[in-house]
């Protein structure tokens, strides 16, 4: 399978938000990425739900949506409500993962867990065969623009290793500091989704670096 462009929103240009969702519908990215922060989980607040209900108005492709809020279980239903397509929690915050997981698939969507830098891949080894999308941090949450932690091909590898054995059908996703340098190793590594934020936002032209992620041409 080709791999997947998902294009951060936290990076995008917010008061012209609806010119940079039209950019990414004529783009070659296939979703959208949108990071939702609480000030208690990571320590930044980015933004909630008038403004995921205000993409879902332009977006044209599916609204991948993370989560880096505790307590995300108390929201499942209102963000299906506002649009979102994949759901994605983090490992860490979740006392009842396989349930929260049950709960993101009875509203209808697909389920993620995303994993810190810090939490190895083993933990999902009882979980694995119920998610749609596992993201691996290749930062630690809470910012764009940050640099991009090696350990993570180490990640990838051990994930689609677990996705192989188990048969779970699960696909990888990849964010924080992705770029043209790092795309390539991370694909051959096993990952299936990139998420970028400030590489596509902060270039000369997003649509043609979002081509260039896709494509891995100069
Ligand atoms: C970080 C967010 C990322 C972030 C990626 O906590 O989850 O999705 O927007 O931004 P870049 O690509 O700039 O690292
Ligand atoms: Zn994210």
């Amino acid at each position: 399978m080709a791999h997947l462009i998902a294009p951060s929103i936290l990076a995008a240009d917010f008061a012209n938000l609806q010119r940079d969702i039209e950019m990414i519908n004529k783009s070659e990215a296939d979703w959208f990425h949108i990071d939702v922060m609480d000030g208690v989980f990571v320590p930044n607040i980015s933004f909630g739900m008038p403004v995921i209900s205000a993409i879902k108005k332009h977006a044209k492709k599916p609204m991948d949506v993370h989560l880096m809020i505790v307590n995300p279980d108390k929201y499942i239903g209102v963000f299906k409500k506002v649009g979102a397509d994949i759901l994605t929690v983090h490992y860490e915050v979740c006392q009842n993962l396989h349930r929260t997981i049950q709960a993101i698939h009875n509203e209808g969507m697909k389920a993620g867990v995303s994993l810190n830098p810090h939490t190895p891949v083993a933990v999902l080894e009882d979980v694995i065969q119920d998610l749609d999308l596992v993201l691996i941090m290749s930062v630690n949450p809470g910012f764009g623009g940050q640099s991009f932690i090696e350990n993570t091909y180490k990640k990838i590898i051990q994930l689609r290793d677990l996705i192989n054995k188990s048969g779970s059908g699960a696909m990888i996703e990849v964010d924080g500091g992705v770029n043209n340098i790092n795309a390539p190793k991370l694909i051959a590594a096993g990952a299936d989704v990139l998420v970028a934020g400030s590489f596509v936002f902060k270039s000369d032209v997003p649509k043609d670096t979002i081509e260039k992620l896709k494509t891995f041409k100069e």
